[in-house]
């Protein structure tokens, strides 16, 4: 695989589909977890460029912050708490339009206006959260959560 992603203009749909096969082959064939979750985050960066995309692990009973992209972030979210830590306990996909209406929600940056935080399930068992932070009220709708489950899909069985 050639370590150059392929840009693509149009609309967002446009943009996850010339992007997943560029992703799949980015992380076939690559058994390191760190180095995948890596690639993830920066591929969806330089499409996207979104203000905060990564990730963010179970270790024990916290997610501890893992491979992203954006300015540095909180290291440490217990079950529950925030949009992360909610959607950890729900095991499902939480699309926030205005962050300040969330309860809870955790100001790693006050330039975070809006988020949406799917869950990553390995081997049947959530392992972790991918977490996606814009600048913009209601950035994220349900194109954004169909194609982003589609990419942490990819890391299933990896
Ligand atoms: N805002 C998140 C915390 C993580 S940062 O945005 C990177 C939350 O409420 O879970």
């Amino acid at each position: 695989m050639a370590e150059d992603l392929h840009i693509t203009q149009g609309d967002k749909k446009a943009q996850y589909e010339s992007l997943i096969p560029q992703i799949k082959a980015l992380i076939e064939g690559e058994s390191n977890q760190v180095a995948n979750l890596a690639n993830i985050s920066a591929a969806l960066k330089e499409q996207f460029g979104w203000w905060w995309v990564g990730f963010y692990m179970i270790i024990e009973d916290e997610l501890v912050l893992g491979p992203f992209q954006g300015p540095v972030a909180c290291t440490r979210i217990k079950k529950s708490r925030g949009v992360c830590g909610a959607a950890w306990a729900a095991e499902k996909t939480l699309i926030v339009e205005d962050v300040e209406k969330f309860p809870g929600h955790i100001a790693c940056s006050s330039a975070s206006k809006s988020e949406i935080v799917v869950p990553v399930f390995q081997n049947g068992h959530i392992t972790g959260v991918l977490d996606v932070d814009s600048e913009h009220l209601a950035h994220f709708d349900t194109t954004d959560q169909h194609y982003l489950e589609k990419i942490v899909s990819l890391l299933a069985t990896t």
